[in-house]
């Protein structure tokens, strides 16, 4: 596929192919398996520019980078200016990122309400105003991501984007869809393009895109710097190494069965780690805990095989290591 190295302020994206952050799966683990298998960049989980200002113990976690994160960004959501300055320099501090991304997208309610995220679409000058100030606070480079607008009324696909690229961000992810689709529907990458037309810093496209032939049409059809995933690499973290390669082979058995062990296990320890102090308390112990929130992730590393139904049906009980990869092993065998 026809993309260049990815440069923006100190930051090179060797192959631009990044996973997008997506709140409950992109934690280290997740991220470390995705580099592994050939994403170029990735993003932490959405993390509360107050809950770091408050010095909340639920948000450290999210803020957690393994040496195998490279390049990655610091994502964070807030309405304020004062928030947002104060949480790029707390992440600059921990020296851990290469750079800072501003949420200026997301559709979920409890985000919106206190007017952050999508929200921020309605209110377009307050994005500039969040962009110059952390552009200001910081050195690290400075992205956003956006969409390309709140409803397909409001506001034009190109406002948010000229706003952000004049208020002087280092680089914009935008999402072809509009908050008020969320997650559904097509994404518009035609107006992706006219985004990349219209802007001169990078421009990385998002949405929709599932397959080699995706991320080779939505190229085509926008001329984006940079491609980001995300549902499309939950259970498929393949799809990375497919793009830049098309002569990847479809993984086997095996390899995907080697896969879900190591990233059950990193999250185990990573569920464990409390060597910063900042991981919350919770009423499970690390093995229980990786478990449960693996589920979503194992759903999808089976999907179409023979058996997954039945694993489905059990998977609350499963609570260790041994029982999930157990179960697994029951899955593949039925489709030796
Ligand atoms: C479960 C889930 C969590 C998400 N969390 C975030 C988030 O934390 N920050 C963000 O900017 N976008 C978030 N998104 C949006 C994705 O980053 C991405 O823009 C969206 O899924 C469209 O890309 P896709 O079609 O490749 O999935 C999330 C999406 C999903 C499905």
């Amino acid at each position: 596929m026809n993309l260049k190295p990815l440069k923006f302020g100190t930051v090179t994206i060797d192959f631009p192919v990044v996973l997008a952050p997506m709140a409950g799966y992109t934690d280290a683990a997740f991220r470390s398996i995705c580099k592994e298998n050939g994403a170029g960049a990735c993003y932490t989980e959405v993390t509360s520019a107050e809950g770091i200002r408050r010095d909340s113990q639920k948000t450290f976690q999210f803020l957690e980078v393994s040496k195998l994160d490279h390049p990655i960004a610091g994502h964070i959501f807030g309405k304020s200016v004062g928030a947002m300055v104060e949480a790029s320099q707390y992440i600059e501090q921990l020296g851990t990122f290469d750079w800072i991304d501003l949420n200026c997208g997301c559709p979920v309610k409890k985000v919106v309400r206190r007017g952050a995220g999508a929200a921020l679409m309605k209110e377009p000058e307050q994005i500039g105003e969040i962009v110059r100030a952390v552009k200001k606070a910081v050195s690290l480079p400075v992205s956003v991501k956006t969409r390309i607008g709140f409803s397909p009324s409001f506001p034009d696909h190109l406002t948010i984007a000229k706003i952000v690229e004049d208020a002087g961000a280092d680089m914009i992810a935008v999402h072809g869809r509009y908050a008020s689709n969320f997650h559904g529907g097509p994404a518009d990458w035609e107006k992706l393009g006219e985004i990349k037309q219209a802007l001169k810093i990078p421009v990385i496209g998002n949405g929709g895109v599932v397959t080699p032939e995706d991320a080779a049409e939505m190229v085509r059809v926008s001329g984006v710097d940079g491609v980001m995933i995300g549902r499309g690499a939950v259970g498929n973290p393949w799809l990375f190494e497919q793009i830049k390669n098309p002569a990847t082979p479809v993984p086997t058995l095996g390899k995907r069965r080697e896969v879900i062990e190591t990233h059950l296990l990193r999250l185990v320890e990573m569920t464990g780690n409390t060597a910063q102090g900042r991981r919350c308390k919770s009423k499970y112990n690390p093995e229980q805990g990786a478990c449960l929130h693996f589920r979503p992730h194992l759903a999808q590393y089976i999907k179409g095989l023979r058996g997954r139904r039945v694993l489905l049906q059990h998977l609350n009980e499963m609570h260790d290591v041994e029982t999930v990869m157990g179960a697994v092993d029951k899955v593949l065998e039925q489709n030796q």
